[in-house]
């Protein structure tokens, strides 16, 4: 995080007209899903430039929401760390730092 020149605080704001409803009328959490399905594109567009990204969720979302005077009703989806990468790995970071391990791919046949 010391490192990355670029952060970005991504919130929700759970209270928007912007849509007129759709779809949050039936299932409030798609506005988070939206958030996290641009968060993935940004994610993508970054890697293909070459840049790196890390999503940070160790921390305290209500402590950051007061530290940036974000409007009541904002909800933090995530807090993204974005850079050059020191290094290129085909191995997820924290799979080589040993916090979790790949597990086989599930294949299902269907008929
Ligand atoms: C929803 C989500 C939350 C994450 N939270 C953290 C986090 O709090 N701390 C962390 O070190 N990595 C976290 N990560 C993983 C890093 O973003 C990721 O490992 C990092 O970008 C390095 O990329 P790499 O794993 O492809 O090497 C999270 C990932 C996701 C998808």
């Amino acid at each position: 995080m010391r490192e990355a020149p670029v952060h970005l605080a991504v919130f929700c704001d759970e209270g928007t007209a912007k849509g007129a409803g759709l779809g949050a009328q039936t299932m409030a959490e798609t506005r988070a899903y939206s958030v996290v399905g641009a968060i993935t594109q940004f994610w993508l567009a970054a890697r293909a430039e070459g840049l790196g990204l890390g999503w940070v969720s160790i921390l305290d979302p209500a402590r950051l929401a007061q530290d940036l005077a974000v409007p009541p009703g904002w909800r933090l989806i995530g807090y993204l760390c974005l850079g050059f990468p020191e290094e290129d790995s085909e191995t997820p970071e924290l799979e080589r730092a040993g916090w979790e391990s790949r597990a086989p791919a599930l294949i299902m046949e269907t008929r």
